[in-house]
């Protein structure tokens, strides 16, 4: 099952993951028909009886849906917090064998550029939107070790369309196409019991450490190099608590010091 089928992501993994695997498709926004091999559900993951329905016979969640950007608190709260937990108990009451968690780098958006993280460090979330991606990750564990649902939480960097990094920043965070649906293939089969991953590309600049992909045998092809001399600096590149900061223009957002350029 992708949870989150009609977003870019969701769109993306349809794509490119239809050929190896039958796809239930569910998301509260209107998706394509279904396709050969294919079951599509229109519901709000915040609807427990609806959710127990899709979820049957379903091997693997691979759980996208939510807000996938800081927004107001009762938007991240439905969606994010009530909506992920119904996906996590539905799953758990189907039987499900893994899920595989859309989380985020702005779960660690605190950390300093310069910090190489593994994954073991505690979260320093930038955002409420980050808030709630430690939750997922949180309740991933908890669902792994008290119930056997198998967990890979995927701390993804940037994955846009088009499928190119466009700022500074993504240099070190962007995720090809490509490699997301290899990274969502590995999560699928590892055979681990909960693992937090890091969710880059091959980028020469990257910040973060590949132990996670080692354990899950994600090995990424793709480099946001390519693109470096075709891209100038934006505001966020050069915003002086954005770029010290693994979160970016995130950590910058709301922060009493924005704004003061000393
Ligand atoms: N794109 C990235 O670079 C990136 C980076 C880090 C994390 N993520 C995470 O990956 C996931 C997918 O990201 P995306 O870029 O495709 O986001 P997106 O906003 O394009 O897609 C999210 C989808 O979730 C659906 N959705 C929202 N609330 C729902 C609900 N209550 N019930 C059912 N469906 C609901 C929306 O309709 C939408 O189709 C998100 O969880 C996001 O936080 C994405």
């Amino acid at each position: 099952m992708i949870t989150g089928a009609a977003g870019l992501l969701g769109r993306v993994l349809r794509e490119r993951l239809r050929s190896r695997y039958a796809l239930v498709l569910l998301d509260q926004a209107p998706m394509d028909a279904a396709g050969e091999g294919e079951a599509v559900f229109q519901c709000s993951i915040t609807d427990a009886a609806a959710l127990r329905r899709a979820m049957q016979g379903v091997d693997s969640v691979v759980h996208l849906a939510g807000v996938s950007t800081e927004a107001p608190w009762d938007a991240i709260r439905d969606a994010n917090i009530e909506g992920c937990y119904q996906t996590f108990e539905a799953a758990y009451q189907a039987g499900v064998r893994r899920m595989v968690f859309a989380s985020s780098n702005h779960a660690i958006g605190f950390y300093p550029r310069t910090r190489a993280l593994d994954g073991s460090e505690p979260v320093r979330p930038d955002t409420r939107y980050g808030v709630s991606k430690a939750f997922g990750e949180a309740l991933a564990s908890y669902y792994a070790d008290k119930f056997g649902l198998s967990a890979v939480c995927l701390r993804i960097g940037t994955a846009r369309s088009p499928d190119e990094p466009g700022d500074i920043r993504h240099l070190s965070t962007w995720l090809s196409h490509r490699d997301l649906a290899e990274l969502v293939i590995c999560s699928i089969e590892a055979p681990v019991h909960y693992q937090v991953v890091f969710g880059a590309s091959a980028n020469q600049r990257n910040w973060w450490r590949d132990d996670g992909a080692q354990a899950i045998g994600f090995t990424p092809q793709d480099n946001a190099e390519d693109w470096a001399d075709r891209l100038t600096a934006t505001p966020s590149d050069l915003d002086p608590i954005a770029r010290n900061l693994q979160g970016g223009s995130f950590c910058a957002w709301e922060h009493p010091g924005a704004g003061n350029t000393d």
